[in-house]
């Protein structure tokens, strides 16, 4: 069963007003609030535990410092979402990037993801990237939509993708060509 389409709800804050920016130091400290939301859920991110906010730190001020494509949302100056685009580590396969992306609850389904993604997908093409791709679990409707309305497409179902808590979820592998 899939993750349900949400009645409308007013958003917590005006929508016009929130601004995508690429990331910078000083907002790290409220992204990392938005992924400890968006990961205590536990069901839209492989991240399920809280992270480390020291290992999140330096990962952040290293995409920051090589100027990969990261971009954040931000609402009276808190980060309230994130996309990001960073390349696979291996040197083989550095020519794809894997995308993730999230929100927190009260301010999904507003177009703020499609805002994100066309940011962070229009810095990739124009730094070189060939290829991005991300999982998505199969009940996750909205990401899945919104994916195909940018231009992924599926290439594959990785069964039993994960296993939390004794419960399975499959996921989609998505791919979209940038070059
Ligand atoms: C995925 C996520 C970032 C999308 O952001 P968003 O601002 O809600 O996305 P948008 O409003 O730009 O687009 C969502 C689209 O899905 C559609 N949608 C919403 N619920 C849907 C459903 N149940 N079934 C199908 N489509 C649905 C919307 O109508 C919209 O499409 P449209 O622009 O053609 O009208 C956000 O929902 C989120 O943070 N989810 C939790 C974290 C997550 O899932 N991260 C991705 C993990 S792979």
């Amino acid at each position: 069963m899939g993750i349900d389409r949400l009645p409308p709800q007013l958003p917590p804050f005006p929508i016009a007003d929130v601004q995508i920016i690429y990331a910078t130091p000083e907002l790290i400290p409220s992204f990392y609030q938005t992924l400890v939301v968006v990961a205590g859920e536990k069901i839209y991110l492989d991240l399920v535990e809280t992270p480390a906010w020291e290992r999140v730190l330096s990962l952040q001020q290293g995409l920051i410092k090589q100027k990969t494509p990261v971009y954040y949302a931000v609402a009276g100056g808190q980060v309230i979402g994130w996309c990001s685009i960073y390349p696979e580590t291996h040197l083989c396969h550095a020519h794809r990037s894997r995308l993730v992306t999230g929100l927190l609850p009260g301010f999904r389904g507003f177009g703020l993801g499609s805002r994100l993604l066309q940011a962070a997908l229009s810095q990739a093409k124009m730094d070189g990237v060939e290829k991005v791709e991300l999982y998505v679990y199969t009940d996750n409707l909205p990401a899945i939509h919104l994916y195909l309305k940018m231009g992924f497409e599926q290439e594959g179902l990785v069964r039993r993708y994960r296993k939390y808590q004794g419960e399975y979820k499959d996921a989609l592998l998505m791919g979209k060509l940038l070059g």
